[in-house]
């Protein structure tokens, strides 16, 4: 009997997180008939999606010729042959209907001088399968999640849906059968517990950014669907395959959008020398992300960094004109003006590489559902349990996403997930009987943390991981780093057992709610340093000084990994998908990698 009083609720379906896969998928499923409720611990509009700048991709062809074939090609090499290409097939061909979508639905999308939405440039993105440079991502100036997440949220508020807002996802529940159904929350303002029953729960809690030091994201992206995930017993998928933005503005870790490079803006060493052109001959400053920050990261290595310290790069727009910056990128403008003291129409950006995005996380197939390994060759579906966005790993990125597919990724899967449901459960149908013990673990748990009373606060520990991450699972790995990085995020591991906590109370309690975050991002730290130092060959983001080819005879498979209570990983692999789902279009075998 649990000394805490416990609301109960019942939905036909939960919801977890209210960024632009969340929201997606909480009206899809609210269309199709399903009662759905969507818990987020920041408002809506505050989530992390409304961060994203440049765009998102789809083969519409409004700016020269384009093909969502082409589309495909780009992103199965873009992620290093590490991506499950029915899933690709599904989001490429879906995404020219996605953004029309986004379009009917009222995102302000810039326009061309015909009035069709305005599409840039950006990484990786060709034409005829790497011949020439496609015009494919779709923007709203630089402000295009900001523009998508609104339009979003107001299309869930037009549906029947219901918000519970500042409530914190502590756990997962499950059934007698190891169904997920349901979640148990905290309500923060109210410092009340809730248990919300659904026939599944939907996780859309975005990345884990905020394991490391300096990261794009937002500090509420702390992974805690991952976290919920592997203390159900769970693997994750992938971890390694941590991506670097090239251009996070110097210090600060803002991000200044690639939408840069595609409106015509150049890097340059401290010779002033557009050093691109040496490590990407063809697609230049538009190579694949860890293709620039690693061309980065080597010209500071090798003292060409600019600034007193030599170690960073500038990004140069000013050739652009006062015009184009005005129209196409007035939010990176603005944010180089507080964040680094530039004029963007007279000097350059003093940027450098910064974590932007996780290509790993909860494994599913492309309807959505979570899937774990089961037997050589198969997957078996968690039944309840979905995820989607950032915080999933279907896989469409594979070892490296390309810029703008994120947000395609997020509309796209957040609306397969509301059809598959809509498909398999039906409204109102009853809620099975938990397990008396249902909620024992998750409740001793938060009781112990909300008691914690050791010796280390929460911000200490948390720093000690993120200095690790930053250190030791960077852009350029080798084994001895990943030793004894295993070795260091380990010790931090176990030293969250001395974590203290000041605030007893459950209302407004801040200490508390970042402890429980912290957990949620140690156990994926542990995860992916140990998957990075397991993984002996370079792919994508995961680039290994010690084995710096990519090996497809062992490792054309995706990782597994498990994180027990003491931070102990165990790890499995999964086979890509080397099929599409029809035969409207042809596998891309695996090749050399060059832009
Ligand atoms: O550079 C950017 O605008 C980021 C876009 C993305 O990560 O997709």
């Amino acid at each position: 009997m649990s000394a805490y009083k416990i609301t109960e609720h019942k939905y036909d379906m939960i919801v977890v997180g209210a960024g632009g896969a969340g929201l997606r998928a909480t009206f899809g499923l609210a269309e199709k008939g399903l009662k759905t409720a969507c818990i987020s611990k920041v408002f809506p509009t505050r989530s992390h999606t409304v961060a994203a700048q440049g765009g998102i991709a789809a083969a519409l062809g409004n700016m020269g010729e384009d093909n969502w074939r082409f589309h495909f090609y780009d992103t199965v090499k873009g992620g290093d042959w590490l991506g499950d290409q029915d899933a690709i097939e599904y989001m490429c061909k879906n995404a020219p209907a996605a953004v029309i979508e986004l379009e009917h639905q009222g995102v302000p999308f810039s326009r061309t001088e015909d009035g069709h939405i305005y599409q840039r440039p950006f990484g990786g993105m060709t034409t005829h399968y790497g011949q020439g440079t496609a015009q494919r991502t779709c923007a709203a100036a630089d402000r295009t999640g900001h523009a998508m997440l609104h339009t979003l949220y107001q299309q869930a508020l037009a549906h029947d849906a219901t918000f519970f807002i500042e409530y914190f996802a502590i756990d997962l529940v499950f059934d007698a059968d190891g169904a997920c159904r349901g979640v148990l929350a905290l309500d923060m303002a109210e410092g009340t517990l809730h248990l919300f029953r659904a026939q599944g729960v939907v996780l859309a809690t975005g990345g884990y950014g905020r394991a490391y030091f300096s990261a794009t994201s937002a500090h509420t992206c702390t992974g805690d669907g991952g976290g919920m995930v592997l203390r159900a017993g769970l693997a994750l998928q992938d971890m390694e395959f941590v991506q670097f933005h090239p251009t996070g503005i110097y210090g600060a870790g803002c991000l200044i959008t690639e939408g840069v490079r595609g409106e015509g803006g150049y890097l340059t060493n401290s010779q002033g020398e557009r050093f691109m052109e040496r490590y990407a001959p063809s697609a230049k400053d538009l190579a694949s992300r860890d293709v620039v920050s690693r061309a980065i990261t080597i010209e500071i290595r090798e003292g060409r960094g600019v600034g007193e310290h030599k170690d960073h790069a500038y990004l140069n727009l000013m050739h652009l004109g006062p015009e184009v910056i005005h129209e196409r990128l007035p939010g990176i403008a603005e944010s180089a003006r507080i964040f680094a003291g530039v004029d963007v129409t007279k000097q350059p950006i003093p940027i450098l590489p910064t974590v932007h995005y996780n290509m790993g996380g909860i494994p599913t197939n492309y309807h959505g559902e979570v899937v774990q390994k089961k037997g050589e060759d198969n997957d078996a579906v968690v039944q309840g349990l979905y995820a989607i966005g950032e915080a999933a790993c279907v896989s469409v990125h594979g070892g490296n996403r390309l810029g703008s597919n994120s947000l395609l990724d997020l509309v796209v899967f957040g609306r397969a997930v509301a059809h598959r449901c809509a498909d398999t459960i039906k409204p109102d149908a009853p809620h099975k009987e938990l397990p008396a013990d249902a909620l024992d673990k998750a409740l001793a748990r938060f009781d112990r943390l909300r008691n914690a009373n050791g010796e280390l606060s929460t911000a200490q520990i948390r720093l000690d991981m993120q200095r690790t991450m930053q250190a030791d699972a960077a852009v350029f790995r080798t084994g001895d780093t990943l030793k004894e990085g295993c070795t260091k995020i380990d010790k931090v591991h176990a030293s969250f057992e001395q974590v203290h906590v000041s605030d007893r109370s459950l209302v407004w309690n801040s200490d508390l709610i970042e402890t429980l975050e912290l957990s949620n991002l140690l156990d994926q730290a542990v995860a992916t340093m140990h998957s990075a130092e397991q993984r002996t060959e370079s792919r994508g983001a995961h680039a290994r000084e010690d084995f710096p080819d990519r090996n497809d005879a062992e490792w054309m498979k995706h990782t597994l990994v498990t994180v027990d209570e003491g931070g102990k990983t165990a790890f499995d692999f999964r086979p890509v998908h080397l099929y599409t789902l029809t035969d409207e279009v042809d596998v891309v075998p695996p090749k050399k990698r060059v832009y």
